[in-house]
C-alpha cells in the first residue's frame, strides 16, 4: 500500500513503515508500559506532525507492521527493494524507515551493506508508544524527514535518527531497555546532531569493505547463528547445530566471545569441529566492538549480518543484485 501526501514542487520523501513501538498503542494507562508494538499504520505516524506538507512531499508505504524482535532475511529482502524502489524515483531526495528498537542496529547496518544510491536511508524508532502522553515517535519522524531532505545527508548511506543525534549504521547500538535516549555510538561517537530544523554533521561514515553486496532472494539467506562464549561454555550447542536435522544447514557460526574474543576452551573444541566441517567461524565480543581486527567495530549481530551477504554471494556469485 502506498500514499501520496502530495505538494507539488517540494523534496519528495519515501517513507516506509515496518512497526515497533513508534507505531505501537497502550490499551491503559498510557503513561505505564504495557503497550503493543507494530499496531498504527505509517499514515497515522505521519499526521501527528504538524505542518509536513508545507515543506516536503511525502510518498508513505506500510512494508510491514511487526514487532521487530521477529524480523527475519526475508522481510529485509523486501524492504530493500521498496527503498531501491523509491530511491530510483529522480524527484525523490531520501527514504525515511520507521522500526522497532530493538534490531532497529541490524536492520540499518543490513541497508547500509547493500546501498547503492548517494541518496540516504534515514531509520527512525521511538521508545514509546505513540499513545503515551510523553511520545517521543514524532520528534525522531520529523528529525528523521529533516536529515532525509538535507543535502549534507548525499552519501551518507544508511543512518539512523533517534533522540536527536544521527548514527552511522556500522556504529549503532541499542544500549538501554528503558531509557528515551537509548542509543549510542560505542567510542566512535554520533555523526552528527539535530538543532531544531538544522542538521549539524561532525563526520561521515568509514567506507564499508566489499560493499554494497546483492540482496539475497527472499529463500535464499544462508544460516548463520550466534553462540555465546562464558563460563562453563561447553560446546554442547554448537554440536546440537550441527547435528540440526532440519535444513538449511549451518552456514556460518559468529562468536560473541569473552574480552577480547577469547573463547571458552570447550567451546573452542565445538567450534574447530564446526570448521572441520566447513562452517565459517568468526569471533566478535560479547563486551563491545572489538579493536584492530578485520572485524573491526562489528558487534556479534552485525557480524552476523555481513556474514550471511558475504556468504551468499559466494553461493551465488553472478546472481544480478535484487537491488
Ligand atoms: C520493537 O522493537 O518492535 C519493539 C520495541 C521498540 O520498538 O522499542
Amino acid at each position: 500500500m502506498s500514499a501520496s501526501l502530495a505538494v507539488a514542487g517540494l523534496p519528495e520523501i519515501a517513507v516506509l513503515g515496518t512497526g515497533g513501538t513508534i507505531a505501537g498503542t497502550a490499551t491503559g494507562d498510557p503513561s505505564l508500559p504495557g503497550y503493543t508494538a507494530g499496531v498504527l499504520g505509517i499514515g497515522e505516524l505521519l499526521h501527528k506532525i504538524p505542518s509536513l506538507s508545507q515543506w516536503t512531499r511525502i510518498h508513505a508505504e506500510q512494508v510491514a507492521n511487526i514487532d521487530s524482535k521477529d524480523m527475519d532475511g526475508a522481510l529485509w529482502s523486501r524492504l530493500a527493494g521498496r527503498v531501491a524502489h523509491w530511491l530510483e524515483q529522480p524527484q525523490v531526495v531520501g527514504c525515511v524507515v520507521t522500526h522497532g528498537t530493538d534490531t532497529l542496529e541490524e536492520t540499518a547496518y543490513f541497508l547500509h551493506l547493500v546501498h547503492r544510491s548517494d541518496k540516504p536511508v534515514v531509520l527512525t524508532a521511538a521508545m514509546r508508544p505513540a499513545t503515551a502522553l510523553d511520545a517521543d515517535g514524532p520528534q525522531n519522524l520529523l528529525d528523521a524527514l529533516r536529515v532525509a531532505a538535507d543535502p549534507q545527508a548525499r552519501g551518507l548511506g544508511a543512518v539512523c535518527v533517534l533522540h536527536g543525534r544521527i548514527h552511522a549504521a556500522r556504529d549503532v547500538a541499542k544500549i538501554s531497555t528503558h531509557a528515551v535516549d537509548a542509543f549510542g555510538s560505542s567510542e566512535h561517537g554520533a555523526l552528527g546532531e539535530l538543532i531544531g530544523p538544522r542538521v549539524r554533521l561532525w563526520r561521515r561514515p568509514d567506507a564499508e569493505p566489499g560493499a554494497p553486496f546483492a540482496v539475497p532472494a527472499a529463500s535464499q539467506w544462508p544460516r548463520v547463528d550466534i553462540v555465546l562464549s562464558h563460563a562453563g561454555a561447553d560446546g554442547s550447542v554448537v554440536r546440537a547445530l550441527l547435528a540440526d536435522p532440519d535444513p538449511p544447514a549451518l552456514r556460518g557460526l559468529v562468536v560473541a566471545g569473552t574480552g577480547g574474543g577469547t573463547v571458552h576452551a570447550r567451546l573452542d573444541a565445538a567450534l574447530q569441529q564446526a570448521k572441520a566441517q566447513g562452517v565459517r567461524v568468526e569471533v566478535a565480543s560479547r563486551v563491545g566492538p572489538l579493536r584492530g581486527d578485520a572485524f573491526d567495530g562489528l558487534s556479534a549481530v552485525k557480524l552476523r549480518v555481513r556474514m550471511q551477504l558475504e556468504l551468499a554471494a559466494v553461493q551465488q556469485p553472478n546472481a544480478p543484485p535484487l537491488v
